[in-house]
């Protein structure tokens, strides 16, 4: 069986081209972009300026929706409308109203929703959740995470970036809103889900002419009684760092990476009560096996939930989780830090 496949958004999402082509069971038949320049990249599929168009056209089985993240949401629901199963990039949503839409499009209309979160894919958060597993740390009892670089525009911003669709590196969307990649894998490899939220965030600032919250700290209970703390911020004056920490009962673990883009710049470090001091793992714990590209093994395992009817390793309830705590940290911040339920789906 052959799935027909389309990619919005072709500056990250030429990947998903390159990743949905490279599964044996899918086609990328149509892309879309505003940018011409964007889809005359892609040779192999018809191209579209128009989303909606797009849809009504070639009525693909998956759409992978790669665009600037405010057009998530309603690009998700349109897609599930259209008979559509979605793989959505982070964040899929930026508020309550947008995660209860998004859910109820896909319960509706019986479709495939995922979030493609891609750090719990990676090596060291795979082998990290066995070794978890086999109760190396005891029992986790919290974590905390830092994602934090540097982001600001290096020329004023102008009138097309802006209208470009709200670029998301550029713009004054809340920081702790991308929070899936901390979030995310915390709660994989916890188990767990969040409850209630607490944020705290700075003043407002101008940095490179763009009004922004730079920095925004969470705390969040979760269902199984642990305790979460988070901090984003991207309009800071220091590259790209992101880092995780989990406590457990017998052990802890410390996740440090300094650049995405070099798997040597990764660190996991571990301490047991059988070996108390802190190891760092062998860098071949670090990558996955046979040396995956972690977001082709992502992409595939979405493929599969489709061609056997089954739930995606993150249905529609579980992206909410990794995505939509950070959303209310930044409307507790704004209420004065008030805390707020975290609703179920
Ligand atoms: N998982 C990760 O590690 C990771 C890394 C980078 C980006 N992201 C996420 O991926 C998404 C895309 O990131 P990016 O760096 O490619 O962003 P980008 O802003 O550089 O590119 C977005 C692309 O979408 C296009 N676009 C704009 N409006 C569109 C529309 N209505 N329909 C179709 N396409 C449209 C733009 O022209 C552009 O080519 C973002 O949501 C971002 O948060 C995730």
């Amino acid at each position: 069986m052959s799935l027909r496949c389309a990619v919005a958004g072709l500056n990250r999402g030429a990947g998903f081209v390159r990743r949905f082509n490279a599964n044996p069971h899918c086609e990328v038949v149509a892309v879309c972009d505003p940018r011409r320049e964007k889809l005359a990249e892609q040779t192999e599929a018809e191209g579209f300026e128009d989303f909606a168009r797009m849809l009504e056209k070639v009525a693909p089985d998956i759409v992978a929706i790669i665009t600037p993240g405010p057009l998530h949401a309603p690009q998700s629901i349109a897609a599930m409308e259209a008979g559509a199963h979605v793989l959505v990039e982070t964040p899929n949503v930026y508020s309550v109203e947008e995660a209860q839409a998004v859910v109820a499009a896909a319960r509706r209309h019986d479709r495939k929703y995922m979030l493609s979160e891609d750090y719990i894919y990676m090596g060291w958060c795979v082998r990290l959740s066995e070794y978890i597993e086999d109760g190396a740390l005891g029992e986790i009892i919290g974590g905390m995470a830092e994602y934090t670089h540097d982001c600001r525009p290096a020329r004023p911003l102008t009138a097309v970036d802006e209208t470009q669709a709200q670029a998301w590196r550029f713009t004054d969307l809340p920081p702790l809103a991308y929070s899936s990649h901390t979030l995310g894998p915390l709660l994989y490899l916890m188990d767990d889900r969040c409850v209630t939220v607490t944020g705290i965030a700075g003043g407002r600032r101008e940095i490179a002419g763009v009004d922004v919250f730079p920095l925004e700290t969470a705390i969040l209970e979760t269902e199984g009684g642990r305790t979460i703390n988070l901090t984003n911020g991207f309009m800071l004056s220091h590259p790209f760092i992101w880092l995780a920490a989990l406590y457990g009962t017998e052990g802890s673990v410390r996740v440090i990476n300094t650049d995405y883009r070099d798997p040597d710049a990764l660190q996991v470090l571990v301490s047991t009560d059988d070996d108390p001091q802190w190891r760092d793992w062998p860098m071949e714990w670090h990558t996955c096996d046979d040396d995956a590209d972690h977001t082709q093994v992502l992409v595939n395992d979405f493929v599969d939930s489709v061609l056997i009817d089954s739930p995606p390793p993150f249905d529609e309830a579980r992206s909410m989780d990794f995505c939509l705590p950070g959303v209310l940290a930044h409307e507790s911040a704004r209420e004065g830090g008030v805390k707020l339920e975290v609703p179920l789906f």
